[in-house]
């Protein structure tokens, strides 16, 4: 049985022909891939590979050269949280603190009960005039409070359950979200010495 559905794969091989280069298209297909699965798998991997017509091992180095892809389970939505300079100064170590215990873990390695979430702290994502901020599905979340935090959960909570609606775009002085730049490396917390 393949690990991706076909829809994901018949996306996968049209994206070559969108790029000068076809192996550019390795990123956004393992991205397709990581959107279905939640992680990558050994077997997507495989299958990005023979979709992309690419050698598998160079497909896995991406995957593992790049710390946006996860190799492991970590919940469908998880938190990068900045805890750099301007972040921490403007408090991403209480929102760091609120997102654990709203999601109910203590470490960047423990999936919340229902499976939904999980977090990490990063290094600096580029968009301190907005901290304290952070990603979360492929968007960036700027001027964080805790609120802000819960309307987030609740939001994919609720997606989850088909009950309410997506939110869309919100204004990014209400603590607003934009995408990411694009190709950006989420940057992770170096673990401290000793
Ligand atoms: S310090 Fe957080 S985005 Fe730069």
């Amino acid at each position: 049985m393949s690990a991706l559905s076909a829809h994901v794969l018949e996306e996968i091989r049209e994206l070559p022909a969108k790029y000068p280069q076809p192996r550019s298209a390795v990123m956004p297909a393992l991205d397709l891939a990581q959107e279905e699965l939640g992680h990558l798998t050994r077997d997507a991997m495989s299958e990005v590979a023979v979709a992309l017509q690419l050698d598998p091992g160079y497909v896995e180095g991406v995957a593992t050269f790049y710390s946006l892809f996860q190799l492991e389970p970590i919940g469908k939505h998880r938190f990068y949280v900045c805890t750099n300079l301007s972040c921490m100064l403007r408090g991403a170590n209480e929102i760091v603190d609120h997102v654990k215990q709203a999601i109910g873990v203590t470490q960047p390695e423990q999936i919340s009960a229902d499976g939904l979430f999980s977090y990490e702290e990063v290094e600096c994502l580029g968009a301190c005039e907005f901290a304290p901020m952070m990603r979360l599905d492929h968007r960036y979340h700027y001027d964080l409070t805790p609120s802000r935090i819960d309307e987030l959960i609740a939001e994919r909570r609720g997606r989850e359950k088909d009950v309410l609606p997506a939110s869309g775009e919100v204004a990014r002085s209400a603590g607003g979200e934009v995408p990411p730049p694009k190709k950006t490396r989420t940057p992770r917390k170096k673990k401290a010495d000793g």
